[in-house]
């Protein structure tokens, strides 16, 4: 396994840049090695691919974009167009794209010439990235202190679903954080992480993290939930969100939506963990969310490129799916703790999302 001491992120400045360097992502949990973007349709490509994932990184990511492309002397709003839509769900990535788009343009317009607005977009990445790592240890206090609050006596068996540590954020992530934090505490008894077919963020990234962190961690394969539902082995779900509509409604990886309608039946806390930069104010509800659909080769071959379906078969391949307000006890971002389903707290949240 690898050591888990490269940035996720990173910028590189001339000569060897300028670029933006991450830690490919589809090499784990096997090799860590870097990946250095020196040009935008590069990163677009890597974001595509998942090299480099996750809802805020990628607004980090995208942010970081923009200042090379500004760096380079591109066409900044083309590359910000380019890098905007290389996912469609996670709104983290447009948010960012458009942060750092908006910091360029105001220098600018303010005179600043080509250099001086390219530091400015740059200096917006790394303000943005630094956010990131304070709300991501905010979530995690206040997601560590609703638990303890619900389980005084410790010993938590949490499932999640995904991949939502380090290896998504300016941090230590969202959901994995605050089970890092319980862990820290000597209160997480096990982690369950699902495998998250198609592409294993679970199994091969969850894994990596929690190994790497010394959590009591078993993988299992999403459709053997539902058993561990029933034998009574969960006392949480915490999971992440890559876009939450104004009614609180949740788009995550596809698999949450099953693993939030188990949870409602065997009554067991559902929590999603995501900074205020994942509520998307403009979507009104679920329905609003665009939910990317992947090739339906990653569904009909295994991660090795072997086939697993009859030449020429058809997939339905979704990489996100939404879990309705009703069915989240509660969404915790850098702010505190809510319950989605009240309407007062949603619009305060929403309030909070657009200052960010
Ligand atoms: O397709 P991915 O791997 O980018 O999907 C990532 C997820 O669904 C995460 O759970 C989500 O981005 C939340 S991480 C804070």
């Amino acid at each position: 396994m690898a050591d888990q001491d490269l940035p996720v992120v990173r910028w590189q400045e001339p000569p060897a840049g300028p670029a933006v360097v991450l830690l490919d992502q589809t090499r784990l949990p096997f090799e860590e090695v870097e990946l250095a973007c020196t040009e935008v349709p590069a990163l677009v490509g890597a974001i595509r691919r998942l090299s480099v994932r996750g809802a805020p990184l990628l607004g980090i990511v995208g942010a970081y974009g923009v200042a090379l492309a500004a760096a380079r002397g591109a066409d900044v709003p083309a590359a910000a167009e380019l890098l905007a839509e290389a996912r469609p769900t996670a709104v983290n990535l447009a948010y960012g794209v458009r942060r750092a788009e908006r910091a360029h343009r105001a220098a600018a317009d303010g005179g600043a010439g080509p250099e001086g607005a390219a530091a400015a977009a740059l200096a917006e990445a790394r303000e943005l990235h630094e956010e990131d790592a304070r709300a991501s240890a905010s979530m995690a206090e206040h997601g560590r202190s609703l638990l303890a609050g619900l389980f005084p006596g410790g010993g938590l068996r949490i499932l999640t679903h995904c991949n939502t540590g380090r290896l998504v954020s300016g941090g230590e992530g969202t959901a994995l954080a605050v089970v890092l934090a319980v862990h820290r505490a000597g209160a997480l008894r096990r982690l369950w992480v699902d495998e998250t077919r198609p592409l294993l963020q679970g199994a091969r990234l969850t894994a990596y993290e929690a190994a790497g962190h010394g959590m009591p961690y078993s993988v299992l394969t999403d459709n053997a939930a539902g058993s561990l539902f029933a034998a009574g082995e969960v006392d949480a779900v915490l999971i992440g969100a890559d876009r939450i509509a104004a009614d609180g409604s949740v788009a995550n990886k596809v698999g949450s939506y099953p693993l939030a309608v188990l949870a409602r039946y065997h009554r067991v806390p559902f929590l999603v963990v995501a900074p205020a930069t994942t509520v998307d104010p403009e979507a009104a509800d679920g329905s609003a969310i665009v939910v990317e659909q992947r090739p339906a080769r990653e569904v009909t071959e295994s991660a090795a490129g072997v086939r697993a379906a009859p030449a020429g078969a058809e997939a339905y391949n979704p990489a996100f799916d939404v879990t309705p307000p009703e069915l989240v006890t509660a969404l915790v971002t850098e702010h505190g703790a809510v319950s989605p389903a009240e309407r007062d707290s949603m619009a305060q949240l929403c309030s909070m999302s657009r200052s960010g």
